[in-house]
């Protein structure tokens, strides 16, 4: 009941801050998406690879990542990870002043028919396609095998 009653609360002042937001801005509602944190381990298979990045939304309004491509892959997919069994998702939201997250052990990109190799100290170009904002493309750095972007090793 208490623990209710404290979500409404935030509930509450997360609309007013949105109200105030659009008042003081353009007045139209958009999502304003950046990436932050890209990175892909250096695969060990040929033939796959994958990538981690965050969407971060600072707009007052939602999208949705609806396709990944790039220049090293026939094909990206986009996985979701419950319980240690990953499955294929056709989008992934990103709520309004919130962030989609793709990390080691939950949701990532999935580089498939790869055309090369990447090595650690390359790039690999991924372009990333929303419902409603344009695409961004965005450079990857590949990294070690290993690489853990908390302690950046
Ligand atoms: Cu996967």
């Amino acid at each position: 009941m208490r623990r209710r009653a404290v979500l409404t609360a935030v509930t509450l002042t997360g609309a007013l801050a949105l109200a105030g937001c659009s008042g003081s801005g353009s007045g139209s509602a958009a999502a304003d998406l950046s990436v932050n944190g890209p990175y892909m381990p250096q695969p060990v298979s040929a033939d796959m690879a994958a990538g981690f990045l965050t969407i971060i939304n600072t707009g007052a309004a939602k999208d949705e990542l609806t396709s990944v491509t790039s220049n090293v892959a026939g094909q990206v997919t986009m996985h979701s990870t419950m319980g240690g069994a990953m499955e294929e998702e056709p989008s992934f939201a990103i709520p309004a002043h919130g962030r989609l997250v793709f990390k080691s052990g939950g949701n990532h990109l999935m580089f498939e028919k790869l055309k090369r190799k990447p090595r650690q100290g390359q790039t690999v170009t991924v372009k990333l396609t929303f419902a409603k904002s344009g695409p961004l493309t965005v450079e990857m750095p590949v990294k070690s095998a290993t690489y853990n972007p908390s302690t950046g090793h």
